[in-house]
């Protein structure tokens, strides 16, 4: 500060000289050519001109002279000017190759025979420095630290300028504590040039995030002054974290019961924090972890708030996490087998972490909640219950039951005389499952029966036909067997010639079971045995003795006959 104080006072006062005693001076720029013209008027009579320069003590050294009469020149022996000068007929003094040290006070003089008139020129000699370069830049400015920003030096100036630092195209000035500037000019003592060169320190903010500092050297050339700037430098700025942040990163949107997640913690600052403490839900105790912290195979218990701070505990950052799951709870569920007629409860319930609802589906058709008090054979079926969770990628849940009612054979018979009353038909329905095979016979004969192809009926019944064209009155007998059971019933079917009755009521009264025939043929051959053993005994009495009735008794022996005729009818 001191010594740009000085120099002020140093360039006012060459002002004042060179006003007030009314000097010639000649500016030149370092290392071209000086020309310093006589500056008077060529005189009458002139004998010969001269240059002199005066030396700081006053003394005069001659350089060069200029006959007029003889239009010859020639030079003084000074070192310093050998072989720079030329002298031209005007007296116009060339000095090539500038140098600081010609800055001197030169004189021409024109010499008469009478007298010697002298005019001094005061040379001025400007050499622009080096364009100015930051130095010594730190890699980074770390925030509220008074940090050393750089040295800006400019070298090899005449005379010296001055550096000014600049951030944003905004000139810094000192503020204490916060921007330091220090600067430091040297002269070099064989070329007379300056270095020089200012210091940076300066208290960096986040606002100097992208901040172009630069410096420039003020200089002065002929014209008078000039300025030139240095590149500028940006600078990394280190800010502390002010706040931190919790970022959940799963596959997807909503997070599922088996996903592999992501805890990301992000601090603010520059250079972000790279470590931070991790807190699980409900736990006090965080976990020391980089910036990602992993969970894999996440359940469904790991619902809730996950925490990050700074390993300082300071700035805690949290967020919910919220795990979906589903779960279908089918009961009873797979195969399952049940008699016609049994009740089954059914149930399925979804647990998840919403409300859901479930839908019931039966052979892909959709139905509602099935429930069975008395199960049919219709009811058999692959039974599916699904639900999902519609806010939650493919998490949908299926479960299913496959229901088979079984049943023992029930078999109907009933029968009609065909229109051409040629034939009779005798019509058999079934039910039972596994599905009965049906096998009917003609007890007269006892030979198997032709059936038709049996056709299904609705409600897991089946039905076919036989044709007949009995010539005597017939019993048939049908059996149908699964491998729960079996069921026989048999039917008296006539003669062809006697046609069959057209009421369908004789349904139920045709059927009886196999069980109540053989019992009948048991009770028949029984009471034959009774009657043939009566006969045989009346017969032995009557042989002994004569009777009255001997009619009434025959015609009972004859019906006897008769009825065992039968039997052995139905037995065979
Ligand atoms: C003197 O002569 C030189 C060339 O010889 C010329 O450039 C210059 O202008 C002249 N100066 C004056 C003051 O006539
Ligand atoms: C240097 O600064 C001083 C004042 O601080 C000023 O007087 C002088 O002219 C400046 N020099 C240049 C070359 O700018
Ligand atoms: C979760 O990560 C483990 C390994 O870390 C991998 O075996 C598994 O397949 C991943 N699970 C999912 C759903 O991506
Ligand atoms: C969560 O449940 C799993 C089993 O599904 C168990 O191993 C784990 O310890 C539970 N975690 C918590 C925090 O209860
Ligand atoms: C879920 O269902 C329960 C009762 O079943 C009800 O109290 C609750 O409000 C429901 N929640 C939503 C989000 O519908
Ligand atoms: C049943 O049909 C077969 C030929 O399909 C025949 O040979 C057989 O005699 C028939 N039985 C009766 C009892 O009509
Ligand atoms: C055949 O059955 C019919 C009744 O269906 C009966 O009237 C008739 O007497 C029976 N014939 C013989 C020979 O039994
Ligand atoms: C079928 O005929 C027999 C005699 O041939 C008789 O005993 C039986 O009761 C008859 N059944 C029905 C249901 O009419």
């Amino acid at each position: 500060m001191a010594a740009s104080g000085f120099l002020a006072v140093c360039v006012l006062c060459a002002a004042t000289l060179r006003t007030g005693f009314g000097l010639h001076t000649v500016s030149a720029i370092y290392g071209e050519t000086i020309s310093i013209p006589c500056g008077q008027e060529i005189k009458d009579g002139l004998l010969f001109g001269k240059w002199k320069y005066e030396k700081p003590d006053g003394t005069a050294v001659f350089v060069a002279a200029r006959s007029a009469v003889k239009k010859s020149f020639s030079f003084d022996n000074v070192p310093e000017y050998n072989n720079r000068l030329t002298l031209s007929e005007n007296y116009t003094l060339s000095i090539s190759d500038a140098r600081i040290t010609d800055e001197k006070r030169f004189v021409c003089m024109l010499i008469t025979p009478d007298n010697v008139f002298e005019e001094p020129t005061l040379v001025k000699v400007f050499k622009p420095p080096t364009k100015p370069e930051i130095l010594n830049g730190p890699t980074f400015l770390e925030t509220g630290k008074l940090s050393m920003v750089g040295d800006c030096v400019s070298k090899d100036s005449y005379p010296d300028g001055n550096i000014t630092w600049y951030r944003n195209g905004q000139v810094l000035l000192p503020v204490d504590g916060v921007v330091s500037i220090e600067w430091w000019k040297e002269k070099n003592s064989t070329s007379g040039l300056h270095y020089m060169r200012s210091t940076l320190q300066y208290v960096p903010t986040k606002e100097d995030i992208g901040a172009q500092f630069s410096c420039a050297v003020a200089y002065y050339v002929p014209d008078g002054l000039t300025t030139m700037e240095s590149e500028s430098a940006v600078f990394d700025i280190y800010y502390p974290t002010e706040k931190v942040t919790i970022l959940v990163q799963s596959p997807k949107k909503t997070i599922k019961e088996g996903d592999n997640i992501t805890l990301r913690c992000i601090g603010n600052g520059n250079p972000p924090p790279e470590e931070f403490l991790f807190y699980l839900p409900g736990q006090e105790d965080g976990i020391r972890s980089s910036s990602a912290y992993s969970i894999t195979d996440i359940k469904r218990n790991a619902t809730g708030d996950y925490k990050c701070s700074l390993l300082n505990k300071i700035m805690i950052a949290s967020t919910m996490v919220t795990v979906h799951y589903l779960d279908l709870t089918l009961t009873p569920t797979g195969d399952v087998t049940k008699q016609v007629g049994d009740s089954l409860s059914v149930s399925c319930i979804p647990s998840a972490s919403k409300n859901v609802s479930v839908t019931w589906m039966k052979n892909q058709k959709i139905l509602t909640h099935p429930s069975f008090t008395n199960l049919q054979y219709r009811d058999s079926g692959v039974y599916e219950c699904e639900t999902s969770l519609m806010e939650v990628d493919g998490l949908r849940r299926k479960k299913t039951l496959r229901l088979t009612v079984e049943g023992k054979p029930r078999i109907k018979l009933s029968k009609k005389t065909n229109a051409d009353g040629k034939s009779k038909t005798v019509l058999y329905e079934v039910d039972g499952f596994p599905k009965p095979e049906v096998q009917c016979i003609s007890l007269g004969n006892g030979l198997y029966l032709n059936k038709t192809e049996e056709t299904m009926l609705s409600n897991g019944k089946y039905s076919a036909k036989i044709i007949i064209s009995p010539e005597e009155n017939v019993t048939i007998i049908c059996s149908a067997e699964n491998k729960l059971g079996r069921e026989s019933h048999s039917l008296n079917v006539s003669a062809i010639s006697i046609p069959e009755p057209d009421e369908p009521k004789d349904r139920d009264g045709d059927q009886n079971d196999n069980a109540k025939l053989i019992v009948g043929i048991v009770v028949g051959l029984l009471l034959a045995a009774l009657v043939a053993g009566l006969a045989y005994w009346i017969y032995i009495k009557r042989s002994s003795s004569t009777s009255k009735h001997v009619g009434k008794e025959l015609g009972n022996t004859e019906e006897n006959k008769k009825l065992e005729e039968n039997n052995h009818k139905a037995e065979a």
